[in-house]
């Protein structure tokens, strides 16, 4: 799918589809008055019969209108015309986008323009249109023996200025491909299955990154992060077939002596617990336990795609967690690279044992910040469901961009509280902390553990267990939070 933008007048465009909004109340948009107008009120007369519906979202094709040189145009209901929300605007070219797939047209011209978000500028409408439109085409079929050739996406997409046409307009499509081209990568390696998504594969995807990119990488093998004294993620591989990889990418797009933000992504390839081995049913979903390490190759993507100045470091931990003759036992204690012994009380709470050894390792990258993202624990969709990503962290500052990214981006987090008094929740009489703590509060808990190794840095942590993917019918990766990771680093960027 091609983005362009151009200025020019509804009523000659000659697209196979022209795309304009109506508010509530039938109030037609400048754009669907200048078509109502040609086709000598066709548009007006057939919202006066109620055809279309009020709520933002709803949408009407309307078929060879006298009049006008295109042979389709879709109408989209925008709701109130001064109370258009984030969310609303949203809907609307998602359902267009819905709309312009099942129908035959090779390209269509948008002329969303006079959608105006309080609070949001034509750039951020810009993106986010072409960011929906271009994810809307996504899809997974590559392990399927016949590709289903049926559905027919649209080509081109122009939107139509009714402004002056600058370089902010344009950057803002490049931002909206980029983003959603991150996306694409992210799901793509969230559902592919477990026997292909192997931590070799997330290597050789990281070095493909690489290479197409302005990117480094390096990779360490077992045999690397034993001399580092990586004990607590060399623990997890113990029970599996399947060589850990430690990944390490470097994205120097600012000047030298910038300050990186580094990535870092749960990339545990397959979880079935270990010996604390997780209840069958729905256990498939468990290849999904990598799409932290995903949502930093997707990041990383669209970063690069778009030349942002900024240095990014991301570091990929990846093995998986399997149970196994020399798989870690409860009980057993362990030693991290930061020198802290974890006593293992279940296998199951892999996720955080291979973080805290990539958390220490980020130290000699002296960050700027730290952001870990992972698929952390089930007591997170317990909170927040599969809308809200749970966040972190040891800096409000950092927290507060974060929050105000997801909002802007459409991938929204909460924060939870990370105070001290959680911390006496992770005892052991053995060893120095245990990795998991006593009842309640495990999104907390969880983060209390990884906030013991991230004392060095300004640090965040997104727990999206319930955000990376969907189930269900409609099961996939859904390419979170790839959005909001790309807004921070832009707005980073910037200042
Ligand atoms: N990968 C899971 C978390 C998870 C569970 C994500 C369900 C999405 C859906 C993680 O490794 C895990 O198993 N966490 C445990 C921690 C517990 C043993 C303290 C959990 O949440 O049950
Ligand atoms: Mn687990
Ligand atoms: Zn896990």
């Amino acid at each position: 799918m091609e983005f362009t933008i151009k200025a020019g007048a509804p009523e000659k465009l000659k697209n196979g589809c022209v795309v304009a909004g109506v508010f509530s109340g039938a109030e037609l948009s400048a754009s669907a008055k200048a078509l109502d107008k040609a086709s000598a009120g066709a548009i007006s007369t057939i919202l006066a019969r109620g055809d279309l519906d009020d709520k933002a979202g709803a949408t009407l094709m309307l078929h060879a209108l006298p009049g006008l040189a295109t042979p389709r145009v879709l109408l989209v209901s925008l709701g109130k015309s001064d109370a258009l929300s984030d969310k609303a605007y949203r809907d609307a070219v998602a359902a267009a986008a819905r709309q312009l797939a099942a129908s035959p047209a090779e390209d269509a011209a948008f002329c969303l323009g006079e959608a105006e978000v309080p609070g949001r500028d034509l750039a951020w409408r810009l993106a986010q249109a072409t960011q929906i439109l271009l994810d809307s085409t996504y899809r997974c079929d590559e392990l399927k023996s016949k590709r289903d050739e049926s559905r027919k996406d649209v080509r081109q997409i122009v939107f139509i200025s009714r402004t002056k046409i600058d370089d902010n307009l344009k950057a803002a499509l490049r931002e909206g491909q980029a983003i959603a081209e991150g996306m694409a990568l992210a799901k793509t390696l969230g559902n592919l299955p477990g026997n292909v998504c192997t931590p070799g594969y997330l290597a050789t995807t990281a070095k493909k990154l690489a290479k197409d990119h302005k990117i480094k990488v390096e990779v360490l093998e077992r045999a690397d992060m034993e001399k580092l004294g990586m004990g607590s993620l060399l623990s997890v591989a113990r029970g599996s077939h399947e060589p850990p990889k430690f990944i390490i990418l470097n994205y120097k797009g600012g000047k030298a002596k910038d300050k990186p933000v580094v990535l870092v992504g749960k990339g545990i390839t397959f979880d079935t617990g270990g010996i604390s081995l997780k209840p069958g049913e729905g256990m498939d979903e468990m290849k999904y336990d990598m799409c932290g390490a995903a949502s930093v190759l997707g990041t990383l993507k669209a970063i690069a795609r778009m030349e942002l100045p900024i240095n990014v470091v991301g570091l990929i931990p990846t093995t998986e967690n399997m149970p196994g003759g020399s798989a870690i036992k409860p009980g057993d204690i362990v030693t991290s690279m930061s020198g802290q012994t974890i006593e293992i009380l279940n296998t199951d709470a892999e996720g955080r044992l291979i973080l805290c050894d990539a958390l220490t390792y980020a130290e000699r990258f002296e960050p700027a910040a730290v952001i870990d993202i992972a698929t952390l624990t089930g007591a997170c969709i317990i909170a927040l469901g599969n809308l809200t990503s749970g966040l972190l962290a040891n800096d409000d500052e950092l927290a507060a961009e974060l929050l105000a990214s997801g909002q802007a981006a459409g991938d929204k987090a909460w924060q939870l509280p990370l105070w001290d008094e959680y911390q006496d929740m992770l005892k052991s009489n053995f060893a120095d902390i245990p990795n998991i703590g006593s009842k309640g509060a495990g999104t907390i808990t969880a983060a209390c553990f990884l906030a013991r190794f991230t004392k060095a840095y300004k640090w965040a942590h997104l727990d999206i267990a319930g955000t990376a993917w969907k189930s269900g019918a409609d099961k996939g990766a859904t390419g979170r939070p790839v959005p909001l990771l790309t807004r921070f680093l832009i707005e980073r960027a910037s200042r």
